[in-house]
């Protein structure tokens, strides 16, 4: 008898384990409403809407060409997927989405572009995770599961960065990273375009900061180097926009700068002859804080903002010592006549002459943490990176600051079990990446405000191939997603796990 009824039971539910199916998506969206049965795309029910296709709303973006989601997914949808405009949930802001699946329709409202976009990210992973069933008809379908889903991110700023100078990556490459950042709603490209051992960004009025900047001679003997033109430039950052990436380039001072100074030793404190470097670690060469110095630093930031429509620019501002500044008789008499301190109000005040004249050309700069040491100006956005010490000081004097925190956010780390290839390197496992959040406690409201997300560096000093790139990325920027999109409200690591076996991550 109790055989017999749990048997019933089993008959009973066994239709509804097929008709639902749950819905796998990284980062976790805020609000997923799973219905019964699904969306079947086949041949027919193409046909079918193409027929209907006078009742379909259409919307221009639909239309918008060369997008990566539209070649793999939208195609398939063309005749079934409404696009609305405005819609009345404060919680979507310019990134949110409704996405509303039925059996028969497929819409998504959102307020922007940008919203439209997260939406489609979002159903190309339900699609692709969608079981396919071959068994209806001739052509096999995929069943997308109904469900309704209410979206928008945790932080608006969600970066992954890549340091280019240590080792080069090409452009094909670039935007193969700048694809898998878009997979998972990641909003910003942080490009390491300048550092001691490669200057990497084609400047026109210093044609030698590429000519003899972007090369070093290995140890070997071997030439390494390369760089972007304006051209590739431009054509990474179209390719970026299409898939609602900003970039943000950073050109590094006042330290970190032995290339630029192997190009143009009359930047600098000794006016030595250079080469480029080929070791790591923190060099001491750094730029002498002369008007000749300013001046190149704004025909170069002329050239970077011509290129980079980003509202930020980074200006570096990490790891620069001081012992040339403290032997040389220009520095001392700028800090003399300027009446600063130390070496750290030098740096501070060279920064914040690069920072000004970003400012009047409508733009914000961005320096790591170390940049609160020598006094700081209103307008500065501090990445904090050591720990968020400095991002928590800057936050609560008013600043705005995105936190990547090294025990967090340094993909440059071994993953669980990967050999350490560095002393200060520390493993940074999965769950490390996952337990990440921006947010500090204890901060006031007011101050709270300021803190506009979190980002993940991959520095390339140990990293030298587009396979270990994608080694260190895989898949802790998954991880990182959810971290910055979903939300410690939301975040389940056992349930990300799951989802995490069941997506493609690559
Ligand atoms: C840094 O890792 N030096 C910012």
């Amino acid at each position: 008898m109790h055989t017999m009824r749990y048997i019933v039971l089993m008959l009973l539910l066994v239709p509804l384990m097929v008709l639902s199916q749950s819905v796998n998506v990284i980062p976790r969206p805020q609000e997923i409403i799973s219905g019964q049965g699904f969306f079947e795309i086949d041949r027919t029910s193409r046909k079918q809407y193409r027929e209907k296709k006078d009742t379909v709303k259409w919307h221009r973006y639909a239309e918008t060409p060369a997008y990566m989601l539209r070649a793999q997914v939208s195609d398939l949808y063309k005749s079934v997927i409404n696009v609305a405009g405005k819609v009345n949930d404060p919680r979507l802001g310019e990134s949110g989405y409704h996405l509303r699946i039925t059996g028969d329709s497929i819409t998504v409202l959102a307020n922007t572009a940008m919203g439209v976009h997260m939406a489609f990210v979002t159903l190309k992973q339900v699609y692709e995770n969608a079981d396919i069933d071959s068994t209806a008809s001739i052509i096999p379908h995929r069943l997308i599961p109904i469900c309704d889903i209410t979206d928008y991110p945790a932080y608006g700023y969600r970066g992954m960065h890549l340091d280019v100078c240590r080792h080069f990556f090409s452009k094909a490459f670039i935007k193969k990273y700048i694809d898998l950042l878009a997979l998972y709603k990641i909003n910003t490209f942080h490009w390491h375009l300048t550092d001691d051992q490669g200057w990497r960004i084609e400047i026109r009025k210093y044609p030698r900061l590429t000519e003899v900047g972007a090369w070093r001679t290995e140890k070997d003997g071997s030439r390494y180097g390369g760089y972007y033109t304006q051209k590739d430039i431009s054509e990474i950052i179209s390719y970026a926009s299409e898939r609602f990436i900003t970039i943000i380039p950073e050109i590094e001072m006042p330290g970190h700068s032995s290339a630029a100074l192997a190009a143009y030793p009359e930047f600098g404190c000794t006016g030595n002859h250079l080469t480029v470097p080929n070791t790591w670690g923190i060099k001491k060469d750094i730029y002498a804080p002369t008007d000749s110095t300013f001046k190149f630093f704004e025909d170069v930031m002329d050239e970077v903002c011509e290129l980079f429509p980003s509202k930020y620019i980074h200006i570096g501002g990490d790891e620069a010592p001081k012992v040339q500044w403290k032997s040389s008789a220009i520095a001392q008499a700028v800090m003399k006549q300027k009446n600063l301190k130390n070496e750290e109000e030098l740096q501070h005040y060279f920064m914040h002459r690069v920072e000004s004249y970003l400012n009047k050309k409508g733009r914000t700069a961005i320096g790591w943490g170390e940049v609160v040491k020598g006094g700081l100006s209103d307008s500065m956005v501090v990445m904090s990176w050591l720990d968020k010490s400095a991002g928590i000081k800057a936050a609560k004097h008013g600043n705005d600051v995105i936190m990547a925190p090294r025990g967090y956010c340094y993909f440059d780390y071994p993953q669980a079990g990967d050999k350490l290839k560095a002393i200060w390197m520390l493993p940074l496992p999965l769950t490390k990446v996952y337990a990440f959040d921006p947010m500090p406690a204890g901060l006031s409201a007011a101050a709270a405000k300021h803190v506009l997300g979190g980002e993940a560096t991959l520095w390339t000093e140990y990293v030298t191939t587009e396979e270990e790139v994608l080694h260190q990325l895989m898949p802790r920027l998954v991880a990182l997603s959810e971290a910055l999109w979903t939300g410690k409200v939301r975040k389940d690591y056992k349930d990300f796990v799951k989802r995490l076996n069941t997506i493609n991550v690559k």
